[in-house]
């Protein structure tokens, strides 16, 4: 079965985060969309943490966060506890982000890349696995970070 999302993005990424959110649907995927839901002027950690804490709280679900960046999304969003929110460009960011970091959050800037970009960077993380190995010792090292905040 095909992972459950959620979707977020302040003003900056709304458009974009609209088309992702439209195009996964139409590829099967459920799709949460957490906001916001219109270009208006607003602030992206409160859509970072609604984002974040839903993925934090459920498994098998990836969380898609959208601003003019993807800057301030990670930020925002590895503050929560459990959330491995990763900035992707590109095809080979968005495949990396899945194999070697096992990100479970990812983010995109608006104002950085295109639609068609976006859908490579998304479709290469969602079709990707996890490789272990050497990542795993990686991932966990991080995660050990996270136990010392
Ligand atoms: C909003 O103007 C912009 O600062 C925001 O979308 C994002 O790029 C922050 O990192």
């Amino acid at each position: 079965m095909k992972e459950k999302i959620a979707i977020g993005s302040d003003h900056a990424g709304f458009v974009l985060k609209e088309k992702i959110k439209k195009w996964l649907e139409k590829e099967g995927y459920a799709v949460s969309d957490f906001g916001c839901f219109s270009a208006e002027s607003c602030d992206y950690p409160d859509y970072a943490e609604k984002v974040a804490r839903e993925v934090a709280k459920r498994k098998n679900i990836t969380g898609i966060l959208v601003c003019g960046t993807g800057i301030g999304m990670s930020i925002a969003a590895n503050k929560i506890k459990g959330i491995h929110a990763a900035l992707i460009h590109n095809e080979f960011t968005g495949r990396s982000a899945r194999e070697h970091n096992n990100a479970n959050v990812i983010c995109l800037g608006a104002r950085v890349i295109n639609f068609a970009t976006a859908k490579k960077a998304v479709n290469a993380f969602l079709k990707a696995r996890f490789q272990g190995g050497r990542h795993a010792r990686r991932v966990k090292k991080i995660k050990r970070l996270e136990k010392n905040v």
